[in-house]
């Protein structure tokens, strides 16, 4: 069965310029395309739920050069994906911390998760100014806030509560993409990738194209998930 929740850190945009004698800012235009593509083609090939790590907190070490780069391209690219993905009835959400982008930037957002609230064909989950730890914080405090006010009591705290109050509360991660050969999580929807299944590959990712995702999803189907259990005969 193809995966219902795909994640992909997306790496690789800058040595894929390096590699063409191009600025970094380069490779991220280019990997904006990629994932265009990629978008469309996972909801037609039976992903419920798509995950990318789009700009972490850390990211924003980067040269102010590269840093404004990606925010302008975040706007244009937000804004260029909503239309086509509205028309497709996806709903487009975005994991991130409640402060520090641009507000042209928190404004296109919030507008693209208004319009596109009520979509029920699959679910893009943006994550931008992201961390995991931060994710798992941030949910802590929300929870021992409702415990401290009395709206929840100390056991009724299940991990529907603890989904419940993460950025997004999505299904888990079943197959987890991560291009230019890192083998890395860099601190990426942990809570969610419990029992993920992890598929690394060479390929930058300005390079990963469709046939890249067909590989991939057909790597996962021929991996045996136990979830900790014995396979049964
Ligand atoms: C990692 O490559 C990529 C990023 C930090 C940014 C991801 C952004 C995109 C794919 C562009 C557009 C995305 C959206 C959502 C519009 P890197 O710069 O770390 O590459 P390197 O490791 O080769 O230097």
């Amino acid at each position: 069965m193809n995966p219902n929740h795909v994640a992909i850190i997306m790496d690789g945009n800058g040595r894929w310029a390096k590699l063409r004698g191009l600025k970094r800012t380069e490779g991220h235009l280019k990997g904006s395309e990629t994932l265009k593509e990629l978008v469309e083609y996972a909801f037609s090939n039976g992903v419920k739920v798509l995950s990318v790590f789009a700009f972490s907190t850390e990211n924003f070490n980067r040269s102010k050069v590269e840093v404004d780069f990606l925010m302008d391209l975040f706007i244009k690219k937000f804004n260029e994906y909503f239309y086509e993905l509205h028309q497709k009835g996806i709903k487009v959400v975005f994991s991130k911390k409640d402060a520090g982008l641009p507000l042209k930037l928190e404004s296109i957002i919030k507008d693209v998760t208004e319009k596109t609230k009520d979509n029920k064909n699959g679910i893009f989950n943006i994550c931008i100014n992201y961390g995991g730890q931060d994710e798992i914080l941030d949910m802590t405090k929300k929870v021992c806030t409702k415990v401290i006010n009395n709206e929840l009591d100390i056991n009724s705290i299940t991990k529907e509560v603890i989904s419940n109050n993460l950025y997004q509360d999505l299904p888990p991660i079943d197959l987890l993409i991560r291009t230019s050969g890192e083998y890395r999580i860099s601190n990426f929807m942990l809570w969610q990738m419990a029992y993920a299944e992890f598929y690394f590959t060479d390929v930058l990712w300005p390079d990963f194209d469709e046939k890249e995702l067909e590989n991939a999803i057909s790597a996962f189907n021929k991996r045996d998930r136990r979830y900790g259990g014995v396979k049964k005969k």
